[in-house]
This record gives C-alpha cells, sequence and structure tokens, in this order.
C-alpha cells in the first residue's frame, strides 16, 4: 500500500477529486490532508473517509513536525494540490522525487514565486498565448522548477478571458490530475 499526503492552501477542489478517485483504487490510500488554511470541505470529507485532516499556519513555529508527522505516518509520496508554500529542503531530501505538483499552465513558462492562481492566467493572456494547460510534475527547492512529468494543453480563443481560461484549466485538472498521479505512483517501483 503507497500512503499518500495531500497538501493544500486553497479551496480543494483538486484534493476533494483525488480523495475520491483514490477511494476507489487498490494499492493507494491518502492518509493525510494538509491545509495550511481552515478548510471545512476538506475536513468533513477527510472525516467522512477516515484520513487524518491537519490545518496548521504555515507560518506557525509547529510547521517544522510536519516531516516528523509524515514521518511517524509512513507517508510513502506528498501531492501538492494547490499548495503555495515553499517545499523545505530537509522535506525534499526525505522525498525524493516522491513529491508531485500541479501548475496551471505549460511550465517552464508562467511558473515561479506569486505565480499561482489567476496571477497565471493574467500572464497568459497578457502574453496573447495561443495555448495554456497543466502542468504535473516534481517538486525541487525552487518553486516550479522540477522536472516535468505531464502536460495537458487547451487552446485559447481569441476573446479568451483570464476568467473563461481558468475554467478551462480547471476542467483539465479534475480529469486528468488524480489519474495521472495514481498510474505515475502505481507504476513506480522504488
Ligand atoms: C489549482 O489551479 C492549481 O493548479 C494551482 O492552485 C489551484 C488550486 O485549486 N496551483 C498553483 O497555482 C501552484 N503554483 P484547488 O485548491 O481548488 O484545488
Amino acid at each position: 500500500m503507497r500512503k499518500i499526503a495531500v497538501f493544500i492552501s486553497g479551496e480543494g477542489s483538486n484534493a476533494s477529486k483525488m480523495l475520491i478517485n483514490f477511494r476507489e483504487r487498490e494499492g493507494l490510500e491518502v492518509a493525510l490532508v494538509y491545509s495550511s488554511r481552515p478548510n471545512e470541505n476538506l475536513k468533513v470529507l477527510c472525516e467522512d473517509f477516515g484520513i487524518v485532516y491537519q490545518y496548521r499556519p504555515w507560518n506557525d513555529p509547529e510547521k517544522i513536525k510536519l516531516l516528523e508527522f509524515c514521518k511517524k505516518m509512513r507517508i510513502d509520496w506528498v501531492v501538492l494540490a494547490g499548495f503555495l508554500k515553499l517545499i523545505p529542503a530537509a522535506f525534499i531530501a526525505h522525498f525524493p522525487n516522491k513529491i508531485l505538483n500541479i501548475h496551471p499552465a505549460l511550465l517552464p513558462k508562467f511558473g515561479g514565486k506569486g505565480m499561482y492562481g489567476m496571477h497565471v492566467h493574467n500572464a497568459v493572456i497578457h502574453a496573447k498565448e495561443i495555448e495554456s494547460g497543466i502542468t504535473i510534475h516534481y517538486v525541487n527547492g525552487a518553486y516550479d522548477e522540477g522536472q516535468i512529468i505531464k502536460q495537458f494543453r487547451v487552446s485559447i480563443s481569441e476573446n479568451e478571458t483570464s476568467e473563461t481560461l481558468s475554467t478551462k484549466v480547471r476542467t483539465l485538472e479534475h480529469k486528468y490530475f488524480s489519474d495521472t498521479v495514481a498510474e505515475l505512483i502505481m507504476s513506480n517501483k522504488t
């Protein structure tokens, strides 16, 4: 059984999809959801599914215990599903190539510190790109610079706005993120 921790900072719509998707699968278990902001929906879903839910502000001094907590729970993989904080080096060292992230654009463009949510879609529209999409990638010590695993694309129409693009990208995330993560984890032999 591969035990997974999901980290979130926002609404948690991708995390919810993942919890529901993985419940139907053998060999994968979401054991922990850590949220850096209070998230009542995820808390309730975790209670229903018997998953440990932890909310703690990221700048809380106790946050350094998150790695200890994951070790104690024997977590194998960490999935960042809209998690906006930089993962510390010690954490990455403990989970080499076992931390995955989703980004709402086609990296290496439109990534880096401060590039999240609508900031990304605004930048894509401003740059007059003809396509955008999602990138699922490994996490290293720099924002959005880890090795790319898979990308899914959408075309941008002439009258596209940041809002309509955001809806298109969100649809891609909900359709592909959970399955891609599940397939990757199940095919990994390390
Ligand atoms: C998602 O669009 C995800 O791609 C993005 O945060 C959103 C979280 O939505 N992540 C980043 O921007 C990372 N740089 P959710 O909380 O509803 O799943």
